[in-house]
């Protein structure tokens, strides 16, 4: 659950350079909304979130992450919204958490309080996201980038997991997320250290991310992608999401069984007999997500 999305919050004044959206799509979020670290756009069927704290390079405040996560909630709520696409500056995707927010913290306030709890939020997004990441991924940036579906780097990205020399470790999916990614002695060494980090092409090759291109076209190339999925059957993308998220927690025969179920489940549906006559007549087939 998003508890977030319908409590109300304090809103600062307005200033000339943050856009005001108006969330039409239900009805609690009919008003005009605004966000401190944030800034979010609709995009043809896409959403757009673009981390906006310039000063900071990006670094992932409590208060930034329960932006990411409102707005997150709303595009999963909004039926014109079929994938997402978060990006932050060209200089930084995030450069990590806020190391100044959190220094004086104690044991049992973060336990308390379950800090980092609410990033896990990200991974019940039901529409499938992409980041797209330019500049520095370092750190929390790097496991925010990791709790998306797709990765695409810009020419002079940089991942890695500081933490280590901060004292710590990582503390959102660094330790989970980058094996599954990178393999057992790169993700060791990165995590170890603290200071191997994987440039854009590295990360490609070792298929922590999909695509590399330059820093100028991604976030383009990144809505071009999530345009192309937004155009398919929602059900069918939304099913192919859950289930490939899945198969990081079954078993191999649990995770078949489920995959032989949804996948017999969507010969319910319109889109099913549209997408199979639009093949048979060599047409492009036109889903109505039904
Ligand atoms: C992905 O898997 C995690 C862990 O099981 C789960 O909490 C989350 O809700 C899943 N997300 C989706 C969209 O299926
Ligand atoms: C797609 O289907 C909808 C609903 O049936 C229809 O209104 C629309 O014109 C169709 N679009 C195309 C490109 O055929």
């Amino acid at each position: 659950m998003f508890r977030n999305v319908i409590s109300p919050r304090i809103v600062k004044p307005l200033s000339a350079h943050t856009p005001v959206r108006a969330f039409s799509s239900a009805s609690v979020l009919q008003r005009n909304y605004k966000y401190q670290h944030i800034l979010t756009e609709t995009r043809g069927n896409v959403g757009l979130i673009t981390l906006n704290r310039p000063k900071a390079l990006n670094a992932l405040c409590n208060d930034l992450f329960t932006e990411v996560n409102e707005a997150m909630a709303k595009y999963d709520a909004d039926a014109n919204v079929g994938a997402i696409v978060l990006t932050g500056s060209e200089k930084a995707f995030a450069a990590g958490a806020d190391i100044k927010e959190m220094k004086d913290n104690n044991f049992v306030d973060t336990y308390k309080k379950d800090m980092l709890g609410h990033w896990a939020k990200i991974s019940d997004v039901k529409k499938p996201i992409i980041a797209a990441v330019n500049g520095y991924a370092l750190g929390g940036g790097c496991e925010l980038a990791m709790s998306c579906d797709i990765i695409y780097a810009g020419e002079k990205a940089v991942f890695g997991q500081p933490e280590i020399k901060l004292g710590i470790i990582p503390g959102a999916g660094g330790t989970q997320r980058l094996v599954k990614a990178v393999g057992k002695s790169k993700a060791m060494e990165m995590v170890l250290t603290g200071s191997v980090n994987l440039n854009a092409t590295e990360a490609e090759n070792l298929g922590l991310v999909s695509k590399v291109v330059p820093a100028d076209q991604l976030v383009d190339e990144a809505i071009k992608t999530a345009g192309k999925i937004a155009s398919m059957s929602q059900g069918s993308v939304q099913m192919a999401k859950e289930l490939i998220n899945k198969s990081f927690e079954v078993p191999l025969s649990s995770g078949l069984r489920f995959e032989r179920v949804l996948f017999q489940s969507l010969f319910g549906t319109a889109d099913q007999k549209e997408g199979m006559a639009a093949f048979a007549e060599k047409r492009k087939a036109n889903f109505t997500n039904q």
